[in-house]
């Protein structure tokens, strides 16, 4: 009878210990994965809105480089670059202000000047890519597989990192950093196969 009770004490002890681990992974998971999104959504949304709202005047106002190709292609025009920037710090900003009025302190503090830096850079870095796809001979919408799927996280911080590294450094901690890089891709590729159904983009990528 001993023996069977001190078993039972040993496999409950085991299991609570399993169910703590569980919920600590979880917690460890969970968090990085909103703070990741939170921090992201100004950098994501701008994309997507560019290719709903993009046309009109090419950036680089249809001109060629001294190689003979466009300096950046049809793809980067003057519509999609501000209706995506103005889209992604609209975003923020409504972040800002359900922070404020649901008091979500667990989420990264997010100011204007981050969402600012953020909608902004992931559009320059689309286009820094598209320059020097332009270089490497790649037509506009052809893939080239990591740059198209990071460009925006690289542009966004590296403004960031220039324009308010206390910010990137307090909030994109390693496991965020690290969800963040494993999430991009596949949301970016779900987002743009979405886009691709609806027509809003001509290529699935
Ligand atoms: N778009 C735009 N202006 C921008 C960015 C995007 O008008 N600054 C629109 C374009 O219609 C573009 C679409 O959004 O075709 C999808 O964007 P993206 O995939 O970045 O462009 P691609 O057409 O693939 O061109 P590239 O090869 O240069 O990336
Ligand atoms: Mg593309």
């Amino acid at each position: 009878m001993e023996l069977v009770w001190s078993n039972f004490n040993v496999c409950s002890c085991c299991l609570l210990q399993v169910l703590e681990c569980y919920i600590i992974s979880i917690e460890s998971f969970i968090i990085p994965l909103l703070s990741a999104i939170w921090i992201m959504l100004p950098a994501y949304v701008p994309n997507p809105i560019a290719a709903l709202f993009g046309g009109g005047t090419p950036i680089d106002f249809g001109r060629n480089s001294p190689d003979g190709r466009r300096i950046l292609g049809d793809g980067k025009t003057y519509r999609g670059l501000f209706s995506g920037i103005l889209a992604g710090i609209s975003i923020g900003l409504l972040q800002i202000w359900l922070s404020g009025m649901f008091g979500l302190t667990n989420l990264p503090h997010h100011t204007p000047l981050s969402v600012t830096l953020l909608a902004t850079g992931a559009l320059l870095g689309d286009i820094c890519k598209s320059y020097f796809k332009r270089r490497r001979g790649k037509e506009r919408g052809e893939r080239w597989p990591i740059a198209d799927q990071y460009d925006f996280v690289a542009g966004a911080f590296i403004l960031l990192l220039l324009f308010d590294p206390s910010w990137i450094l307090t909030y994109v901690t390693l496991p965020v950093l690290l969800v963040i890089l494993i999430l991009t891709p596949i949301l970016h590729r779900v987002i743009n196969i979405f886009g691709h159904l609806i027509g809003v983009k001509e290529v699935p990528w």
